[in-house]
């Protein structure tokens, strides 16, 4: 698949940077030592209600699916500025998860590039379906996802991932989805599991 290889061509050495990032932000895949900081910027928003904490071992285990984005000052240092993870839930589907921007470096470009080096990640290893719960659908809408009925469009892999969330019931984000071009659907896609929902859920 030629998707496959184009994008890390781009790539500098540690990994950095999609091409279509402001001059000042690049993105870089996290580090276990970037952890601290990521758990520390989500419970900040966490805290105001505008995403769901993560807990810290839950954030190590998973530090591969993690991406860092960092503002670079004219001599060249870099301050940590947001993080966001990709995770791959079924062979056709990967979910944008932890997507938080540094308080104080809103609109400057940095949730855009974290949400597009998620992208990247997807179109490298063959996923043609990006998925994102959030309460901020008007960014998402301007990153080219549409909103979906939560109700009926969801992928059976989001639901099940779903059943696993102590806020399922009563759940208030919103589903956002985007299909990449060019990225082909996977053949021979084994069906997910059956979703059991609990029943009188919905
Ligand atoms: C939502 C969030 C990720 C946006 O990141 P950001 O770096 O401020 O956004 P960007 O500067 O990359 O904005 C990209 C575009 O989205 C628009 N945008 C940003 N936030 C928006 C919002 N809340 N509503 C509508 N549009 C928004 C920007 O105006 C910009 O538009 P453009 O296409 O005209 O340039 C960030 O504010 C954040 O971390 N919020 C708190 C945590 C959170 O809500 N996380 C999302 C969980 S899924």
């Amino acid at each position: 698949m030629t998707d496959l290889v184009g994008p890390d061509a781009r790539r500098a050495p540690d990994g950095s940077s999609p091409a279509s990032a402001p001059d000042d932000v690049r993105v870089r895949p996290a580090r276990p030592a970037d952890v601290p900081r990521i758990y520390d910027t989500i419970a900040f928003w966490a805290n105001r209600g505008r995403m769901l904490v993560r807990p810290m071992p839950n954030l190590y285990e998973n530090v591969k699916d993690f991406f860092v984005a960092e503002t670079v000052d004219a001599g060249g240092t870099a301050t940590f500025a947001g993080n966001a993870a990709l995770h791959v839930l079924w062979g056709d589907i990967a979910e944008i998860r932890g997507l938080a921007v540094a308080d104080g470096v809103q609109a400057r470009g940095v949730g855009r590039a974290l949400v597009e080096r998620c992208e990247e990640e997807a179109r490298a290893v063959g996923i043609p379906t990006v998925f994102a719960w959030t309460y901020e659908v008007g960014f998402f809408e301007r990153c080219g996802y549409r909103l979906i009925d939560k109700t009926r469009d969801l992928h059976p892999r989001v639901w099940s991932e779903c059943l696993r969330c102590p806020f399922f019931v009563g759940c208030n984000e919103n589903g956002v989805v985007k299909r990449l071009d060019g990225v082909p659907e996977p053949v021979d896609l084994p069906e997910p599991p059956p979703t059991q929902v609990p029943p009188g859920i919905r």
